[in-house]
Parts: structure tokens; C-alpha cells; sequence
């Protein structure tokens, strides 16, 4: 694997801080849930999955911490619990695998349990589990997306969807290090994603450490490079993806499914199932993170416009399905019509459909 981007270790969780790439690599210890939050806002880590793995790394601690302060009653760790999910979601809106891991580890404090000391170690387990899945779901990703690629291939993306925004190998990234491993020949474009340069930082950065060739280009090159037609597909990652196949991801994503769809270039879209929101309908329910004026005036401290102007930021875009040729998941390839195919394969692996759920509820029958 190339890198870890999170892990647990002696009662802290461990971060590759993603602010400090490409310069240095500086590995940040999180003791409380503070500091896990900041973590989360400022992107010292980020990408959908990784965010999600951290998020339940983060019940862990206050779980423990709660133990070690002296708690002893059931009822007071489930109050925590639940503060702890609160809290978590009010860092970033978008990415769905955030609410995935709270709903979950939510559910496991509510548990029955006859001691504290029984809860806490069943949290634990829930969020060893949470990060060991990942890494099968970004490896079963991977599998399917390789078969996609030429022997020879092109491939344009966008962001960084790959070890440092997951628990595993990558999603969109994951796909290209399984089809080298398969012996396939990849040679990767990277836009540099403004703002916050997740491509020219970050994917960069990891690519070269792991020996796949890569090239940097501005985002606004992307059009020339499709038209160009020697790029044999576009692959990204995702941060939510509606129940028709609407998928958010990184601001400049639309764009680039735009002139891949211009120029006759298959866009491809690698995300677990941990990022589907089968509840909402369309992407345009999805919510899309603003982010400070000053990432785009004065990115990383220099100015570069006037101070003071109006700016518009926001972190994500929603591209509609019918620009996405296939989405691949770790249960395979889905292509159209995904109002039909994603809720299908979702549920032969056996992902709750929260609409189901919610018309099966006792609730929703009294
Ligand atoms: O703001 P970021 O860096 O968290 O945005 C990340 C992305 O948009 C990724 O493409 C997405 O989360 C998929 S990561 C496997």
C-alpha cells in the first residue's frame, strides 16, 4: 500500500496531516475529539472515505477517554456517543461516508450492554471493523475498475481519490495501482484541483512515491488534454452519490465530465458503497460544502486578488449521471439506467435503502 493515511495506535488516532504534503511529511497525533474535528475541517485529512474511517476512530477515543475519566454508567456513554455523532457532522456536509460511520457507530452504542467496560470494547471492535472494510471495499473497487482499463492507459483524473483519501488503496487511484499490478502500463494525468491543489499536492505526491508515472496539468488544461483524444478514460472518486446516479465530488469535476462527454471519453466514477445516499433522489439534494473566500484570494498565505472580493467556493459540484458512462463499486460496474441498477446491486450487497427502512419502520406505519 502506498501510504496510510489513518490509523489508531496507543489510544490516539495517527494522521498523515495532508496540509504539510508535498513539503513534509508530518504525521499528527489526535488525542480528543477536537482536535479530530479541526483535523477534519481544515483537511489535514480528508477524502470521503478516510473522513469516514477517522470519524469512527473519533467515538473510539471519547469512549476510552470516557473510561478513563471514571465513567461507569451505560446512560452517560450513550449521551456521549451520540454528542460525539453530533458533533462529527457538523464538520464537513458533503462527503456521505462521514454520516455513514456516525449512523453506524451510533446504532453499536446503543447496543445492549451490562457494563461500560463491555460498550467501549464493543466500539473499538466496530471501528476496527469500519477501517479493515474499507481496505476490502477500496481492494474490490480496484478489481473491477482495472478490468476497465487498456493494457496501455491514459487515464485523466481529478482531486486525489487514492491512499490518502481512504483507509485502503484508493478508490479512482486504487483502480490504476491494481491494473499496474496486473501488469497493465498506466501513465496518470493529475488536474491540480484548485483551490486546495488535492491533485498537484497530494496525487501527485503519492503516485510518484508508489512509481506510477504521472503528469501535473491546470484544471483548465483538462479540455485541451480530452481533446486531444489520447486519454482513454477519466476516472474520480466521489463524495455522495444520489440514488439516480447524480455523483459529488470535487469542485471542477463537472467540468471535466463536460469536455470528456465533448470529446467522446468514457467517464468513469469509483466510489464504495458507503457513499451512496439511496434517500436522496437527485443530486441536487445533496449538500454542498462552502468553504473560506480566503483558499481562493490568498491560497496557502499570498495574496492573489484584491482583498476583500466577492468569491464563490464551494468545495464539491454535482455532476449529472448521464455524463457518468459506469460507476464502479466494490460489487462491480454499474452502468445505466442507475435509477434502477444502483438501489439493485446495492441491495445484493445487502446496503440498507434507508427508504425501505423508513417505509418498514414502526414509525412510519402508525
Ligand atoms: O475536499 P476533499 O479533499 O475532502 O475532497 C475530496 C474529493 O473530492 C475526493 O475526490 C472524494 O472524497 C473521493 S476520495 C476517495
Amino acid at each position: 500500500m502506498p501510504v496510510e493515511a489513518v490509523r489508531y495506535a496507543e489510544g490516539a488516532i495517527e494522521l498523515i496531516d495532508q496540509t504539510r504534503l508535498p513539503g513534509e511529511f508530518v504525521l499528527k497525533r489526535i488525542e480528543d475529539l477536537e482536535a479530530l474535528c479541526e483535523a477534519i475541517r481544515v483537511l489535514r485529512v480528508r477524502g470521503a472515505p478516510a473522513i469516514g474511517v477517522a470519524a469512527a476512530y473519533g467515538f473510539r477515543l471519547e469512549a476510552e477517554r470516557f473510561l478513563r475519566e471514571g465513567g461507569d454508567k451505560i446512560e452517560a456513554l450513550r449521551q456521549r456517543m451520540l454528542r460525539t455523532g453530533e458533533t462529527l457532522a457538523a464538520t464537513r456536509p458533503t462527503a456521505r461516508n462521514l454520516f455513514t460511520t456516525v449512523e453506524r457507530m451510533t446504532r453499536v452504542a446503543q447496543a445492549p450492554a451490562n457494563h461500560t467496560r463491555d460498550l467501549v470494547a464493543r466500539i473499538a471492535r466496530e471501528t476496527d471493523a469500519i477501517h479493515a472494510e474499507d481496505r476490502a471495499l477500496c481492494e474490490a473497487i480496484a478489481r473491477h475498475g482495472a478490468e476497465l482499463l487498456p493494457q496501455s492507459a491514459r487515464v485523466l483524473t481529478h482531486c486525489n481519490a487514492g491512499a490518502l483519501a481512504t483507509g485502503g488503496i484508493g478508490t479512482a487511484l486504487g483502480v490504476v495501482y491494481a491494473a499496474v499490478r496486473q501488469g497493465k502500463v498506466v501513465q496518470v494525468f493529475a488536474d491540480e484541483t484548485r483551490p486546495l491543489l488535492q491533485g498537484a499536492r497530494l496525487t501527485a505526491w503519492e503516485l510518484e512515491k508508489s512509481g506510477v508515472p504521472v503528469t501535473l496539468l491546470c484544471d483548465n488544461a483538462a479540455a485541451s488534454l480530452l481533446a486531444q483524444r489520447d486519454i482513454d478514460c477519466v476516472v474520480v472518486g466521489a463524495d455522495r452519490i444520489a440514488r439516480n446516479g447524480d455523483t459529488a465530488n470535487k469542485i471542477g469535476t463537472l467540468a471535466v465530465a463536460i469536455a470528456a462527454r465533448r470529446f467522446a471519453v468514457p467517464f468513469y466514477v469509483a466510489a464504495p458503497s458507503t457513499t451512496f445516499d439511496l434517500a436522496l433522489s437527485t443530486g441536487a439534494e445533496i449538500p454542498i460544502e462552502q468553504r473560506p473566500a480566503e483558499e481562493v484570494a490568498a491560497g496557502f498565505g499570498r495574496a492573489t486578488a484584491p482583498a476583500g472580493v466577492a468569491v464563490f467556493n464551494p468545495a464539491f459540484d454535482v455532476t449529472p449521471s448521464d455524463l457518468i458512462a459506469a460507476i464502479i463499486h466494490e460489487g462491480g460496474v454499474v452502468r445505466p439506467p442507475y435509477e434502477r441498477t444502483i438501489p439493485d446491486s446495492l441491495a445484493q450487497l445487502n446496503v440498507e435503502d434507508p427508504l425501505a427502512r423508513a417505509r418498514s419502520s414502526p414509525a412510519a406505519e402508525e
